[in-house]
């Protein structure tokens, strides 16, 4: 090698040089590298634009050259599968984004989506470059634009391993997935020192945006892991599920687990009492190959669950309402959280698994002024337009409206399964009965009885699923501790679906 390229090639590799770096490991955080390091299967990385240096001569700039200039791009595999990525490094002014930056990752990303591998941005930024100006704003809005029309073509993973504010959160907002380590990444638009100024409220930068309120309070991010190596560790595990792009098909995995495993605990696992909560987590994780289940947005509008497992080897896309969290109601935050999670399934070609036991929509005003109308109407059209493999099971409730929504066979589900325990009417028998016989109860000398009795009227009629399978609306009434068998026989019956939508520019989701 050349000594003039050796002594670029080992400049590129110090970044901001070796005080920064220490600096940079102070905090708590790995060094650009060191995360691209950990991403890739060991010396699969091939970096790109290693010698790109930035063009600005303002604020003495022209002094302070760094080949790379503070962002490492390039490509390599993950679990053998080709991956393209771009760590910001924070120990070249700030990782901020300058115009050559940006460039560097603008061709990343349009190399990625004409080869069909997926992109993962590794964020570490002060933002915008402070001495480029304007130039450096529109190398965040040619990323946007790249961000939004790789859109539904290759999956986008953001990691947030330091600031991010900003303009710049949108370039992760728009990707697939954001993963944001603890106490050491933060994202808001506005920092606290403006919004003191503007509102008056004095918030720390972790709480305005640490990974706690992403996770449980704005649902912005899906993730939060304890430290780097935890973020790129789970990272390479997503990949692991997804396919490089929307015309591939997911990898099949190794059948580490018996199709026909049976799980009796299911039989039992459904309560007596119609009202009582149990924990649809144990569903999922028995009927799921084993150790399988990945869940995403986990602290986030916990009534609903949502995640990744593997069935007999294949990807699937797990939606399922959780009992033992606000009754598993359907409310805003958790139809906007399965609308996007069913959308992606469907762009990437993952098969849908819907596990339901939902009484309804959450009611009252809260939920009407805030738009439950528009927001349960995401989830309703993200089901109906999927046209992947769709394949419902039915626990207990499928009540009004939620029953419709949740993957029913009127909105194209292939395989609908119901549990003996399942409970399918337009509203639970207490509801009504007191809206049939509100006059009889009135009149009635003992309306408890009249009630009561009413009541199991209404439940030996209706609240099974007899009626629904009678129609053909439930394909088959099945034991529970079939249901593992049952999903992978029709996951493998599905596997050659095709289904089509209307030719469309695109619809019109009601966001
Ligand atoms: C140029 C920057 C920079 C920036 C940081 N640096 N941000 N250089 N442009 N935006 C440099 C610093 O000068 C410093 O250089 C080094 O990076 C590390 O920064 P420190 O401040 O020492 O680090 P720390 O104390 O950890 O604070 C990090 C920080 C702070 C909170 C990110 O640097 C900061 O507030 N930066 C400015 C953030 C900002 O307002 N950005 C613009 C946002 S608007 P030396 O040489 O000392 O190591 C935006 C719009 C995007 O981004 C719009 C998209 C549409």
């Amino acid at each position: 090698m050349s000594d003039r390229l050796s002594e670029l090639l080992r400049a590129a590799e110090l970044g901001g040089g070796p005080d920064r770096l220490r600096r940079q490991h102070e905090a708590g955080k790995l060094t650009a590298r060191e995360r691209i390091a950990l991403l890739f299967d060991p010396g699969t990385f091939v970096e790109i634009d290693a010698l790109v240096t930035h063009r600005c001569q303002d604020f003495g700039m022209a002094d302070q050259v760094i080949p790379g200039d503070g962002v490492v791009c390039g490509s390599g595999r993950v679990d053998g599968r080709l991956v393209y990525a771009f760590a910001q490094d924070f120990t070249v002014f700030g990782g901020s984004l300058s115009e050559t930056n940006a460039q560097k990752i603008v061709k990343l990303m349009d190399l990625a989506v004409k080869m069909g591998a997926p992109v993962v941005g590794l964020n570490d930024s002060g933002g915008a470059r402070i001495q480029e100006g304007v130039i450096s704003l529109g190398g965040y809005a040619d990323i946007f634009l790249r961000n939004t029309l790789a859109s539904g073509v290759v999956p986008q993973i953001s990691a947030i391993m330091g600031p991010c504010a900003g303009g710049a959160v949108y370039s992760p907002a728009i990707t697939d997935f954001i993963v944001m380590v603890r106490d050491t990444s933060y994202m808001f638009v506005t920092g606290p020192d403006v919004v003191k100024t503007v509102t008056h409220e004095s918030v720390t930068k972790e709480q305005l945006g640490g990974a706690t309120t992403h996770n449980e309070t704005s649902g912005v991010a899906h993730f939060a892991v304890a430290d780097d190596r935890e973020c790129l560790a789970l990272i390479r595990t997503l990949l692991s599920y997804l396919p490089g792009n929307n015309i591939d098909d997911p990898p099949i995995g190794e059948m580490t687990d018996p199709a026909d495993r049976e799980s009796p605990e299911l039989d039992t696992l459904v309560p007596n009492q119609p009202n009582q909560p149990y924990d649809m987590h144990d569903l999922v994780t028995v009927v799921a190959d084993q150790g399988s289940f990945l869940e995403v947005h986990a602290h986030y509008a916990r009534n609903i669950i949502v995640g990744f497992a593997r069935l007999g080897g294949r990807s699937v896309g797990i939606v399922a309402n959780q009992p033992a969290h606000l009754a598993g109601t359907l409310d805003i935050d958790a139809s906007v959280k399965a609308a996007r999670f069913v959308r992606f399934c469907d762009a990437f070609n993952i098969p849908l698994v819907t596990f339901e036991d939902v009484p309804g929509f959450l009611p009252g005003t809260t939920q009407e002024y805030g738009g439950i109308i528009r927001h349960g109407a995401k989830l309703l059209y993200a089901y109906a337009e999927a046209t992947v493999p769709k394949i419902t099971v039915i626990t207990r409730k499928a009540y009004g409206g939620a029953y419709c929504v949740m993957s029913s066979k009127h909105i194209r589900t292939d395989v609908n399964f119901a549990w003996p325990t399942a409970e399918i009417a337009v509203m639970g028998p207490e509801g009504a009965v007191n809206v049939l016989y509100r006059r009889e109860l009135e009149a009635a000398a003992d309306p408890g009885a009249l009630r009561a009795q009413k009541v199991e009227e209404f439940r030996e009629k209706f609240a099974n699923p007899f009626v629904a399978a009678s129609r053909g609306f439930v394909d088959e009434v099945i034991e529970p501790r079939t249901t593992r068998r049952k999903i992978i026989e029709a996951l493998s019956r599905l596997s050659t679906k095709r289904d089509k939508n209307p030719p469309k520019k695109h619809g019109n989701i009601p966001l």
